[in-house]
């Protein structure tokens, strides 16, 4: 299991993920920039694939937009849908992998946003899911995703981090009101690319003292610019745009977002 499957981590998700992203944000702008990707694409509806509690597929819904969308855990789901309904919509939700959902209708739009494509943790899982997206959209379909490329200062780091290692993140009040403080440890093995880290929750009593403790997994894996660039190609995607944020940079930053147009062919 990994950290967004846990029902705890999806109830307090977005709680935690605005005192994250309040101090500093690498998706800064990324629901704007999805919102005209879907005002220019997705004629024939977009999906939003690793959707969480809907951060994007709420926000084009809430646009008037034709959106949906799927993620592989049931409590994000749920907690998605719940939002929608709070907020009087009723998108389809539904629960999938990516690497071979099935919608009975073609999208031209598919959005995998802030990093949900690097829970794949093989260029296996990664082709598959490449591919099978393609089979879910139409003729004309593109698709957009984001990376990050290893950062050698910061993997070597990482490579020295043990397992309980922990680095205080952030503190916050989660949904049952009771105060927080999130740690996480991350360590990186440079042969497969991948991140595994500990993310370690404490939740706090009236007197400040830890009444609670619960560790959370969760990998990631890294993917170089060239790599992308091949395995985008391979599984019959054209790379239309490659930008360094979500405002339309072309600088390299090492964090990229993907536009790619599905091409003809067999794949
Ligand atoms: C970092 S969250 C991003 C959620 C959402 N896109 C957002 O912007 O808030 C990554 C999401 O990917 C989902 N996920 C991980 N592996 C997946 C897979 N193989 N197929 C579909 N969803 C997956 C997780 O359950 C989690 O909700």
């Amino acid at each position: 299991m990994d950290l967004h499957d846990y029902r705890d981590v999806a109830e307090n998700y977005d709680a935690y993920l605005d005192v994250m992203y309040a101090e500093r944000d690498n998706y800064e702008g990324f629901r704007e920039f999805y919102l005209e990707l879907a005002k220019k694409h997705g004629g024939a509806g977009t999906v939003d694939i690793a959707c969480g509690t809907g951060a994007v597929m709420l926000y084009l819904a809430r646009a008037g937009l034709d959106a949906e969308g799927t993620d592989l855990s049931e409590a994000m789901c749920d907690v998605a849908r719940r939002k929608a309904a709070a907020m009087g919509l009723s998108p389809r939700i539904f629960p999938a992998n990516m690497t071979d959902f099935r919608s009975d209708r073609k999208y031209s739009l598919a959005i995998i946003a802030r990093s949900g494509f690097m829970h794949l943790l093989t260029p296996e899982d990664q082709r598959k899911a490449l591919l099978n997206i393609r089979e879910c959209l139409t003729d004309d379909g593109v698709l957009t995703l984001n990376t990050f490329a290893p950062f050698p200062p910061i993997q070597a780091q990482q490579m020295r981090t043990r397992p309980d290692d922990y680095t205080f993140r952030l503190e916050y009040t989660n949904v049952d009101g009771f105060r927080e403080r999130i740690y996480n440890a991350i360590t990186y093995d440079p042969a497969t690319q991948i991140m595994s880290g500990n993310w370690k929750f404490e939740t706090l009593g009236a007197d400040g003292q830890v009444v609670a403790e619960r560790i959370r997994p969760l990998k990631m894996r890294q993917t170089y610019r060239q790599e992308m660039l091949y395995l985008a190609e391979l599984c019959g995607w054209e790379v239309t745009d490659i930008f360094g944020d979500y405002h339309g940079s072309r600088e390299d930053t090492g964090r990229y977002v993907w536009v790619m147009r599905k091409k003809d062919g067999r794949f």
